[in-house]
């Protein structure tokens, strides 16, 4: 360990996975001797783990590099960078258009001491190398979450789907699982330090794989080995692939108690035309059916989705089947977005983005008034059930009031003085909004 005691500020945007990955660079830094800041105002290091998913997402991220850098008007030797995945999508560009120090990507961050230590004003670093082995595996991350209750595993990095909207395997690279044993060593270390709750994280959970010697671990076992650790933590798991998710996993979700009975289970289209042009490996029926066998096994599972209005060629058909398709269903949340070209992907090279923008948003809009009911309906459906809730603490509305999921992801609130954030409580549910159970405390 050295002895630098530079004072590191990072901004996270993106998914999980990313706010997992900060806490890898946070670990891999504080083992160099850096320390942690939330107050940008005192870091020595700043930098924005980013995110290229959407052209809007980085357009965000382009406004806060901006206000990095005029730190540097008053404190000169401050050192600004940007990694993740936009850093491995625009690479070196972003030394000119960004002025930053230093660039990143995602399979780079054991490289970050040497990059900031070689830094100067004029010598700005980069590495965006991708690797087919790096997991970080053996790195214990420094958690960065509030509350103590609630962590985030990734299981595995990179995705090898190559969906043709997609611009995630070109920026984290093809995928690779994590040795089995240095994830239940996690979540077992984060149990014991009082944390209740592990979300295991991958771009596509159900292709968790490793071999070693004799030894093959699937996601449904190791699924169940972490599972094993105490009826106390609470698993949950993101992101399914409707194309690989198996009844295997169903089954071990079914035989557990503290597997939480949720899936987030992105459908992308309801249309078998645009499913195809995406390069989904499902159809339409296909997804309907592991709907169906999901409500068979696990009655009471919570399934939320991801939608795209208005890929490319998408007519009024497809999007009255993407409608059919929410109605039948009746997700119970949903993340809904409007196509965004992104640079390199197989449909930015093969077909043109020709739905114009006042459609997509249209379609958009309708969606989104659709899951609109349709999460009512389905929070409804709740009242008078008796939920167990992990307390993640007090409520955003009300303070007085406290908060934490059920089992099926849906965020109950009550009102209660005597449990604290990481008890598990049994509550009624009395009401709900369209986004949140209202809940008694049950004693
Ligand atoms: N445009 C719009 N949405 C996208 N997503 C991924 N790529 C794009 C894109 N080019 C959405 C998908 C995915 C979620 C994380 O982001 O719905 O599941
Ligand atoms: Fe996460 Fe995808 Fe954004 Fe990368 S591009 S941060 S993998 S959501």
């Amino acid at each position: 360990m050295s002895s630098n005691s530079k004072k590191v500020y990072i901004e996270t945007y993106g998914c999980q996975m990313n706010v997992n990955d900060t806490e890898v660079i946070f670990a891999i830094l504080a083992n160099e001797g850096f320390i942690r800041t939330e107050d940008i105002a005192e870091a020595d290091v700043i930098m924005a783990n980013t995110c290229s998913i959407r052209d809007n997402a980085e357009q965000r991220i382009w406004g806060r590099i901006e206000q990095f850098n005029l730190q540097k008007n008053t404190r000169h030797d401050v050192l600004t960078g940007i990694v993740g995945c936009m850093a491995e999508r625009l690479k070196e560009k972003l030394l000119d258009k960004g002025n930053v120090d230093f660039v990143a990507g995602p399979d780079a961050y054991r490289n970050l001491p040497r990059l900031i230590a070689d830094a100067a004003p004029g010598h700005p670093q980069i590495d965006t190398e991708l690797s087919r082995e790096e997991t970080y595996g053996d790195i214990k991350p420094v958690r960065i979450d509030k509350n103590g209750v609630s962590a985030f595993i990734s299981i595995m990095r990179g995705c090898n789907n190559v969906c043709s909207y997609c611009v995630v395997p070109y920026t984290r690279g093809v995928e690779r699982s994590r040795d089995p044993r240095t994830i239940i060593e996690e979540a077992r270390n984060l149990f014991d330090r009082g944390y209740k709750e592990v979300t295991l994280l991958g771009q596509n959970v159900d292709s968790y794989h490793w071999k070693c010697d004799r030894e093959e671990v699937s996601f449904a076992s190791l699924l169940e080995q972490v599972a094993h650790i105490s009826p106390d933590l609470r698993i949950r798991f993101s992101t399914s692939n409707p194309q690989d998710f198996s009844d295997e996993v169903l089954m071990v979700m079914a035989k557990y108690d503290n597997i939480c009975k949720h899936i987030h289970f992105p459908v992308q289209s309801g249309s078998n035309r645009i499913l195809e042009k995406m390069r989904r490996r499902y159809t339409r029926e296909w997804y309907l059916e592991r709907v169906s066998r999901i409500r068979e096994i696990i009655p009471d599972c919570g399934i939320t989705t991801d939608v795209i209005a208005g890929f490319c060629s998408e007519t009024e058909e497809d999007h009255k089947d993407t409608l059919s398709l929410f109605d039948i269903v009746g997700f119970d949340t949903a993340f809904m977005f409007y196509y965004s070209e992104r640079p390199g992907t197989i449909s930015q090279r093969n077909y043109p983005d020709d739905v114009d923008i006042e459609t997509k948003t249209r379609r958009l809009n309708e969606i989104i008034a659709l899951q609109g009911k349709k999460s009512l309906e389905s929070y409804r459906k709740d009242i008078g059930k008796v939920f167990r809730v992990l307390v993640e603490g007090p409520s955003k509305k009300d303070p007085a009031d406290l908060c934490g999921r059920a089992s099926n992801n849906k965020m109950c609130v009550f009102a209660d003085n005597i449990h604290k954030a990481g008890d598990y409580v049994d509550v009624e549910v009395t009401g709900c909004t369209s986004a949140t159970l209202l809940c008694r405390l049950l004693d």
